[in-house]
């Protein structure tokens, strides 16, 4: 698939991942559309965009919302003339014990709770499929050809502490096999189905956490380093233009180690 000339729509374009998606797609010349909650965000990344020579358009939305969805994908379309690539990268984390308990008593002191466990589940999960929906549903009335991505993580393998969001990314890592599968028994050709499961990588959701835990973990990565944007980027960029790259799962994550025995 070219990417020059090609349209994609991108969820949480307004930071980290998604931000960067926007940008290298912009520079392979691709018209980019952003929406986000952020609109100071999306602003500053469609004019930055805009300045560098390229395409790019915004709009505020909020991915749980079947309107706000329909209505982004219906100005992506107004504004370039097609959707061709869809990012859904708008996500969340609500991370906790489902049971902590009291170092003293060892009795249980809290316990994650249900609109935390929800919350994440919304915009993850219900969000990415309200996305991914409302994009097909115009890409096929209009023959738009392209590819739609989930963005899993590494968590899919299951984070301890991550209850909700581990549950919803190993959910879409399975998305590209379900909806390929989908599209072949209707008979839809030309719309690709495939999921980006980056490991950590240095955007304002990692650098956020604990800096003890951050240090532990970039230990068992074999690269020794947190991954930058603009590396997961580039593999949505190659994976977006190569046809033969569908239904899959592609892990970026540096080379995670799990299970290290001490030198
Ligand atoms: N950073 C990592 O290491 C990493 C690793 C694996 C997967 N991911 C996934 O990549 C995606 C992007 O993560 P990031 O680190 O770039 O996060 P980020 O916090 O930098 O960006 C997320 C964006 O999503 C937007 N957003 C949140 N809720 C929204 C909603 N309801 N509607 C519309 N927009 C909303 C935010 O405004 C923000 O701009 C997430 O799905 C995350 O789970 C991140």
């Amino acid at each position: 698939m070219k990417l020059k000339g090609s349209t994609a729509v991108i969820t949480g374009g307004a930071s980290g991942i998604g931000e960067a998606i926007a940008r290298r797609l912009a520079k392979d010349g691709v018209a980019v559309v952003i929406g986000d909650m952020n609109q100071e965000g999306i602003d500053r990344v469609v004019a930055d965009i805009r300045a560098a020579g390229g395409k790019a358009a915004g709009k505020t939305a909020n991915v749980t919302s079947d309107e706000e969805m329909g209505a982004l994908m219906d100005f992506a379309a107004k504004e370039f003339g097609s959707i061709n690539i869809v990012v859904p990268c708008a996500g969340i984390i609500k991370d906790g014990l489902m049971i902590s308990t009291d170092k003293e008593t060892g009795k249980v002191k809290k316990a994650l709770s249900t609109a935390d466990f929800r919350a994440v589940l919304e915009v993850n999960l219900v969000g990415t499929f309200v996305t991914l929906r409302e994009a097909a549903r115009r890409m096929i009335d209009s023959g738009w050809k392209g590819c739609l991505w989930t963005v899993s993580s590494i968590q899919k393998e299951g984070g301890v502490g991550q209850l909700n969001y581990s549950s919803t990314k190993a959910a879409v890592a399975l998305w590209p096999k379900i909806l390929v599968g989908e599209f072949h028994m209707k008979g839809i050709t030309g719309i690709r189905v495939n999921s980006i499961a980056p490991g950590y990588v240095g955007t304002p959701m990692v650098k956020g956490m604990d800096q003890g835990a951050l240090a532990n973990i970039v230990k068992g990565v074999n690269l020794g380093r947190l991954i930058e944007p603009e590396e997961i980027a580039d593999a949505i960029a190659w994976g977006s233009a190569n046809d033969a790259v569908n239904a899959t799962c592609l892990e970026v994550t540096g080379g995670m180690i799990t299970g290290m025995i001490a030198k």
